[in-house]
């Protein structure tokens, strides 16, 4: 096999952590297509490298194009309350900074979070567009560019729109397979003062979380201040702001500028000196974390083993994209976790990728309640155990298997 290369620079990849071959998170199967040819059929090889050259992280196979699914994508980001108003704050906040005295001004948004942030903007004057190739078709104000940001898209955009003073991006980078094509086009599209703010799971907090559950097909890179700073600047760009966010298990959200347009904030700075400090892609700290990841799975089998053993019922909480990595790669199925109830009803009544868990609605969770149940949203943990706070009163007992495997 040829040693992968990186996406950006070619550098033969370390190959730190190789989690075995995986369907794609989003292949839910309908109960009667469970048979050779489903959609789940397909793998691919889950494994994560570190380019020692532009600090990249990123998976070292490539997922053809064409078994990438778009239509009828099962996955809506405001599902969860948190995350709406995440959204909402977001488009308050650039309201308030970078529209300031603008509201004239367009902005654009790249993958479009069900239209939260844009519809934000356009409430309050802005003129907005989403490029978004997959089936949302925009409302509220929203208006929809059905095609990926290309040099040759944002032409065609900005002779109609004139350039954009904010292009906004949330969990999107991280998939985009063509960077350099997506930055050409960004060059086209960005005012000569505007700004690029872009948002995705943060390497460190990944890290730091033992949270090998974010890699997925759908996250082709797992960015850092440092390798985020390296790829601005090849595409002529420069990394000017950095916030620390909550959501999502710890993301960053980066301000990109034109050179010379922005005096980088302070954090900047703060967060390179602190990823260099703390060895964060060093070999010992990706084999330490690898080992880590080999610790989780090997304790989160032998805890469902034994519930099984004892006669305990366990129910699996939300069929997140990151349970497919979790599931696949510790080999849980309908014997250790025998359905998984979710909100998302495109999946509802249809079996989980791989594993093939059976998906309920949310209301069966309680009808009756299992004694456990396996929280595979952990990144919406507060807001899913206040919802179900009877659970717990009823002696219910949550898995969570981040940062380690414990209940609560
Ligand atoms: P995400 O972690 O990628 O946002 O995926 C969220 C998944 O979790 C989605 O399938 C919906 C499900 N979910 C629930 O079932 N109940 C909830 O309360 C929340 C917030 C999410
Ligand atoms: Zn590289």
């Amino acid at each position: 096999m040829t040693t992968p290369t990186c996406r950006i620079c070619e550098t033969p990849l370390h190959t730190f952590l190789d989690l075995g071959h995986h369907p794609l998170s989003s292949a839910f199967v309908a109960p009667g297509d469970a048979v050779d040819g489903a959609r789940d059929a397909f793998r691919y090889r889950l494994a994560v490298g570190h380019c020692a050259r532009c600090a990249l992280v990123q998976l070292t196979d490539d997922i053809p194009h064409e078994r990438r699914p778009y239509q009828g994508y099962p996955y809506h980001s405001s599902g969860s309350a948190v995350m709406r108003e995440h959204f909402r704050a977001t488009g308050t906040q650039l309201l308030r900074t970078e529209m300031r005295g603008k509201r004239d001004a367009f902005a654009v948004e790249i993958g479009c979070t069900d239209g939260v942030v844009l519809r934000t903007l356009a409430d309050a004057g802005v003129r907005t567009l989403a490029f978004e190739p997959s089936g949302y078709s925009g409302h509220g104000g929203v208006r929809v560019h059905r095609t990926f940001l290309t040099a040759g898209s944002a032409r065609d955009v900005v002779a109609v729109e004139g350039r954009a003073r904010v292009v906004y991006a949330a969990n999107t980078v991280c998939d985009i397979a063509d960077l350099p094509g997506f930055f050409a086009g960004l060059d086209e599209l960005l005012a000569a003062d505007g700004v690029f703010v872009f948002e995705d799971p943060y390497f460190g907090e990944i890290l730091g979380r033992t949270a090998f559950d974010q890699f997925y097909d759908e996250h082709r890179y797992y960015f850092t201040a440092t390798s985020v700073r390296a790829l601005a600047e090849r595409f002529g760009f420069r990394l000017v702001g950095i916030e620390r966010l909550p959501v999502h298990g710890g993301q960053l959200r980066y301000t990109l500028a034109r050179p010379g347009r922005r005096t980088p904030a302070p954090a900047v700075a703060e967060l390179l000196a602190e990823e260099e400090a703390r060895g964060l892609t060093v070999p010992a700290a990706l084999a330490a974390f690898a080992d880590r990841v080999d610790r989780v799975r090997r304790d989160l089998v032998a805890l469902l083993q034994g519930l099984r053993a004892a006669g305990r019922t366990v129910a699996g909480y939300a069929a997140t994209a990151k349970s497919c990595t979790v599931t696949t790669y510790c080999g849980l199925g309908p014997h250790l976790v025998p359905y998984v109830c979710d909100s998302t009803p495109a999946k509802q009544g249809r079996l989980t990728p791989g594993a093939r868990i059976p998906v309920r609605p949310p209301g069966a969770f309680a009808a009756p309640y299992p004694d456990y149940a396996l929280l595979f949203a952990w990144n919406h943990a507060a807001e899913i155990m206040a919802a179900e706070r009877a659970f717990r009163a009823v002696g219910g007992r949550w898995i969570l298997y981040v940062p380690e495997v414990h209940v609560v």
